[in-house]
């Protein structure tokens, strides 16, 4: 029997990004996507619906309250028949309706009604992109589930205006959106429900969620340690998300000044080994996730009492040896004792994403949260942070949040994507 064909629901928005949407129907047809489109008001100021029609071979849903619309098809089943709702381009507008809860067009109440994947992809002014406002609906939106592709950087419509806010090219919006639609790598026969219902109560309620944070102290002698700057903010704002939304947390923490989550088990370490055996000792679990700022080495053979300068000899040199890899060694734990979902972070100076593509796979790991630590940046020891989100799926930029939007979003990710992991068994 030939597979169905999936369905994709189109929500094009009013920019003037909206005409590269007739490449993106072309060719999502091309690659056997069944597409039907749904244009906000402002939309048909772009592009006009008699085009859009003529390429999606469908008729194009433009109002809530037509009552042949609602008879025909209600904007509930417009919602649902989707296998995935793709929003380009997404003003700086529909983001916020969309953060907001709102519905009061046809584009919006489809956006709340439907239990379907949305992928997002913004479109707008660097200036409304940068705005504090689009920036909160934009982590409000990725903190509820929503995928984001771009926006690029790059020339604007207006002249003399650059930055960030360009529309992902269709090629790219294609990629994401084939990402999201592959059948699953098991060899099932269907593909599994990308979202299934929440979990009664919270989303990661009976979860085992570990969290590595801080750096480690590798002793030179009793009183004597080779350090890093890592604050442990990320890692202990990660593990305060997981506990919020449920989960039982382990934290393994190196020595750090933050106050301990509320609801977590903290453990407290010094070394990069103690680090390893504590993590060992707390699983099994569910997921992991690996923001502590290891010592890559260690001294050799650490002194057991205070070495002192005896006036004779010259300056103790100091042997290094590697430290284990904690994150490699737990994403090579065998069945039962791996997470389902292991996380590592990334902190790169220079090609961010293609280096976290490789660690990703070096370290064996399933996403890596990469971030550019460039001194200009001020993320070390600051309070905010931009990632990447690299998965075998492709790379999502998210915006510059503070560090625990970035953890709340991250464990709204993880809830999903344990979801959809339970509902494939
Ligand atoms: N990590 C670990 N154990 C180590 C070293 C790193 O668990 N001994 C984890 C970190 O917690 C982080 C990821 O691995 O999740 C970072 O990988 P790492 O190889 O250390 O990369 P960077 O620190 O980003 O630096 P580099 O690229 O120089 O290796």
């Amino acid at each position: 029997m030939s597979e169905r064909k999936k369905r994709i629901l189109l929500v094009i928005g009013g920019g003037i990004a909206a005409y590269k949407c007739l490449e993106l129907i072309r060719r999502a047809r091309e690659r056997g996507y069944a597409v039907r489109a749904v244009m906000t008001k402002a939309a048909a100021e772009f592009v006009t619906p008699l085009s859009v029609g003529a390429l999606t071979g469908d008729r194009v849903f433009q109002d809530l309250f037509s009552l042949d619309d609602e008879r025909e098809i209600g904007h509930i089943r417009l919602s649902r028949e989707a296998d995935l709702i793709v929003v380009a381009p997404a003003t700086a507008d529909l983001m916020a309706k969309m953060a907001g809860g709102h519905a009061d067009d046809l584009a919006t109440a489809v956006l709340l009604a439907t239990d379907k994947p949305v992928l997002v992809a913004p479109a707008m002014n660097p200036y409304m992109w940068r705005h504090p406002a689009t920036q909160r609906n934009a982590a409000t939106l990725l903190a509820d589930g929503v995928a984001l592709i771009g926006p690029n950087v790059g020339e604007m419509a207006e002249r003399n205006e650059t930055g960030p806010g360009r529309m992902a090219e269709p090629h790219e919006i294609l990629a994401a959106i084939e990402a999201r639609l592959a059948p699953a790598p098991t060899g099932l026969l269907a593909p599994p429900p990308l979202i299934t219902p929440p979990a009664e109560g919270l989303p990661l309620a009976g979860r085992h969620v570990i969290v590595t944070s801080g750096p480690t102290h590798e002793p030179i002698d009793p009183v004597r340690y080779i350090a890093n700057r890592s604050s442990g903010k990320q890692g202990h704002a990660i593990a305060a998300a997981a506990a919020a939304l449920g989960a039982r947390v382990t934290l393994v923490s190196g020595p750090t000044t933050q106050p301990d989550p509320k609801g977590v088990d903290v453990i407290r370490i010094e070394a990069a080994r103690d680090m390893l055996a504590a993590v060992k000792a707390a699983l099994p679990a569910d997921c992991a996730i690996f923001a502590a700022a290891v010592a890559d080495w260690r001294v050799a053979s650490a002194s057991d009492e205070k070495i002192k300068k005896d006036g004779k000899s010259s300056a103790p040199r100091l042997e290094l040896i590697e430290n284990p890899d904690i994150l490699k060694t737990i994403a090579h734990e065998g069945p039962g004792r791996r997470p389902s979902l292991v996380i590592g972070f990334a902190a790169e100076t220079e090609n961010v994403v293609a280096y976290a593509q490789k660690k990703r796979k070096s370290k064996g790991c399933d996403w890596i949260v990469a971030n550019d630590v460039s001194p200009e940046t001020g993320i070390m020891g600051g309070d905010r942070n931009t990632v990447h989100l690299v998965t075998a799926h492709g790379v999502e930029d998210w915006p510059e949040m503070d560090k625990g939007a970035v953890a709340e979003a991250l464990m709204a990710r993880v809830a999903a994507h344990l979801r959809t992991m339970t509902a494939d068994v």
